[in-house]
This record gives structure tokens, C-alpha cells and sequence, in this order.
């Protein structure tokens, strides 16, 4: 009798664990949202505030909108990215595939060791990731071809001092209130700069170094980056995207919904429904997806490229 006791006072007391993290969370969020109140009343970090509004200019000839390339890149790397999330999830935690895949070692590529045998899992988040990488060397070429990049690449050193700015304003509850359409708050500019040019790149990197196509036989190269560096930094980068497209999502929805919808996915700057149905679509096409994603299906499309066993 006495190890159910035992057993259910470690669920209560852990299950009070988790249910005080919940106050003690929003406590220090309104100790946050008061204390950065008082300091932006403060008439040096008033001055500050006026000094650097939260966002720095744009060079001169700076394009202005969404042209529909970037529309269609954004929707394919958000539609890759929720299977490669979830196929990577898969592969961390699933302890028995429910089928296996080779691949076939003749014609296109040939090598002299046999293939290695990897769960279907992997192998379609080896294709996804393939598609979404094409597709985001694609939107970089674009970028710097149309000069759309100035958008997000940062052109000038006070982005840091009007990222802090922003970070106050959004902290104090008076959000910056930048055009998107137009320009990005530094905060913004900053966090599109990290995740298009330093997490995305660390992603593939760090996933190129796991998967059987990086080369066994390089020690020097091996020594300098070993698989356990990759191992230990491309689960984080995992959490960042996720940590990142939770608050790109929330603060989209929640600072003016229909109109920001209408930058990404209706190419105009007007407050009408037009952006929010073709997003509705999108997310249609996702959750679609998300559901055919299945071995049934996924089998039949990985046999053409190897052989599937069970
Ligand atoms: C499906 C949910 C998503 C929605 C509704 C959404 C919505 C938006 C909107 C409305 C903008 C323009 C913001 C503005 O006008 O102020 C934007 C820009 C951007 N989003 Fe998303 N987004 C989503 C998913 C993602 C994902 C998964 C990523 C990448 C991990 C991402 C990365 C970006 C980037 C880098 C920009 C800036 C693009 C540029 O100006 O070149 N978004 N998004
Ligand atoms: C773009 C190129 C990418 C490549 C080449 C790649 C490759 C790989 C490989 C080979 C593995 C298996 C590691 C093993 O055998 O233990 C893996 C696991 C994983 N991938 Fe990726 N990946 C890429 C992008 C991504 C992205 C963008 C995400 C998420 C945003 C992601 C999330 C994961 C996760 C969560 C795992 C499981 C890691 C673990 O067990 O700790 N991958 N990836």
C-alpha cells in the first residue's frame, strides 16, 4: 500500500511544481511590464526614447511592400518548416520506426560504401529539408536582387540602441507602432536577420554534419567540428524556431491582424479580408498536409528513391 502513497504524493508535488510556475510567471511579467513603466517616465530614458524611436531609417531607394515572390517563399518555408519541426521531433523520440529506408546506390548519386539503412522518419525530414532549402536560397537571391534585403539586413549601428528602444516600448505595453509595410521595428529587423541568417544556416550546417552525406573519412575537419557540437546545437536551434514563430505569430495576430495578414499574403497595405482568407487557405493547406503525412502515403513516394522496409 505504502507505493501508491508514494507514487501519487510525487505526481501532486510535482503537478504543484508545474501549477506554481503559472502565477510566478505572470507576477514577474507585471513586475516587468510596472518596473519598465516607471523607467520610461523617467526623463533620461524619456529622452532616450525620443532620441531613438525604436526603428532605424532605411537606406534611400529602399523598396516599399511585399512583392509576391516573398509571399510564396514565406508560405512554402512556413509549410516546410511545421513537417521538418515535426519530422525532427519524430526522429528524436520515436525509439521504433514503423519503416526503414535505403537508398538505392546507382544512377544519380553512387558511392563506394553500401547506403546507410535510416528510419522513414529522417528520410522525409532529409527531403523536406532539401525543398527548404531550395527554397531558401531562392528568397536570398531574390532578396539581394531586388534590393529587398534592406529590409531585413541591418545598414546601420543604431539598430542596437532602437532594438532596446522597441524592447522598452513593447515591455511597457506601448507597442511600437512602425508600419510593417513600410519598415520593421529594430527589434523585428533584428530577430528576420537572426532567423533567415544565422539559424537557418546553423540548422543546415549542423544537420548536414549528422546525416551520412558529410565525409567520415576528414579528421582534421571531424576534429575542428565534431558530430557531438552539431548534436548539442541543432536541437536548440529546433527550440528557437519554434520559441520564434509562437511570438511572429502572436504579435502578427495581435497588433493589427487583418492588415499585417493582408502584407504577407494579400500584397497591399488596406485593412479588408482579402490577406486573412488567403491565409486561411494556407493554413488549410498545412493542416492537410500534417494529416497525409503518414506512412501510407509517405512509403510510396520513398520507395521511388530507395527501398522501404519495415
Ligand atoms: C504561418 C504563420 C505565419 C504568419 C501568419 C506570418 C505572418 C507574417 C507577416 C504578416 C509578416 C509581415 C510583417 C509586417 O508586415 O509587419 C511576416 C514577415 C516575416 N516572417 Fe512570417 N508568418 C508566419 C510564419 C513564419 C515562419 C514559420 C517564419 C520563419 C521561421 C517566418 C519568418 C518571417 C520573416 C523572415 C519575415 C520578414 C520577411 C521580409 O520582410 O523579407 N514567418 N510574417
Ligand atoms: C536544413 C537542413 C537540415 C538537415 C540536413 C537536417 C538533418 C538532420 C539529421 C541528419 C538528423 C538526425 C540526427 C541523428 O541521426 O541523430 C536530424 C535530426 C533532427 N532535426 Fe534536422 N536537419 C535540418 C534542419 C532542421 C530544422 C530546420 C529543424 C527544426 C527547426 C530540425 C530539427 C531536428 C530535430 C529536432 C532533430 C532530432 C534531434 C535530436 O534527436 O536531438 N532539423 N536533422
Amino acid at each position: 500500500m505504502s507505493v501508491p502513497t508514494k507514487k501519487s504524493g510525487t505526481a501532486k508535488s510535482k503537478w504543484v511544481q508545474r501549477y506554481w510556475a503559472v502565477p510566478a510567471a505572470l507576477v514577474a511579467l507585471l513586475l516587468i511590464v510596472l518596473l519598465t513603466k516607471w523607467l520610461t517616465g523617467l526623463p533620461g530614458v524619456k529622452d532616450f526614447l525620443e532620441q531613438y524611436p525604436g526603428h532605424s531609417e532605411l537606406p534611400s531607394g529602399a523598396p516599399v511592400g511585399f512583392p509576391a515572390w516573398l509571399a510564396w517563399q514565406h508560405f512554402l518555408n512556413g509549410f516546410f518548416l511545421l513537417l521538418i519541426i515535426r519530422t525532427g521531433w519524430q526522429v528524436r523520440t520515436t525509439a521504433r520506426p514503423a519503416a526503414h529506408w535505403t537508398r538505392n546506390n546507382k544512377g544519380f548519386i553512387r558511392t563506394k560504401n553500401p547506403p546507410s539503412k535510416i528510419s522513414l522518419d529522417l528520410w522525409f525530414h532529409l527531403t523536406l529539408d532539401v525543398l527548404w532549402i531550395l527554397n531558401g536560397v531562392v528568397f536570398a537571391i531574390l532578396l539581394f536582387a531586388t534590393g529587398q534585403w534592406m529590409r531585413i539586413v541591418p545598414t546601420s549601428w543604431d539598430v542596437f540602441p532602437n532594438a532596446l528602444s522597441a524592447a522598452l516600448q513593447y515591455a511597457s505595453l506601448n507597442w511600437p507602432t512602425e508600419n510593417g509595410w513600410i519598415n520593421y521595428n529594430a527589434l523585428q529587423l533584428l530577430t528576420y536577420f537572426a532567423t533567415v541568417f544565422i539559424a537557418a544556416p546553423l540548422a543546415f550546417v549542423t544537420g548536414l554534419r549528422m546525416s551520412s552525406v558529410w565525409p567520415k573519412k576528414a579528421p582534421t575537419l571531424n576534429r575542428l567540428f565534431p558530430i557531438e557540437a552539431a548534436r548539442a546545437v541543432h536541437f536548440p536551434v529546433m527550440i528557437y524556431f519554434v520559441a520564434f514563430i509562437a511570438v511572429h505569430v502572436f504579435l502578427v495576430l495581435a497588433t493589427g491582424a487583418l492588415r499585417n495578414l493582408n502584407h504577407m499574403y494579400g500584397g497591399s497595405d488596406d485593412e479588408n479580408w482579402v490577406g486573412f482568407w488567403i491565409f486561411a487557405v494556407s493554413v488549410a493547406v498545412m493542416v492537410g498536409a500534417w494529416f497525409l503525412a503518414r506512412p501510407l502515403f509517405l512509403r510510396p513516394i520513398a520507395s521511388l528513391m530507395g527501398k522501404v522496409t519495415r
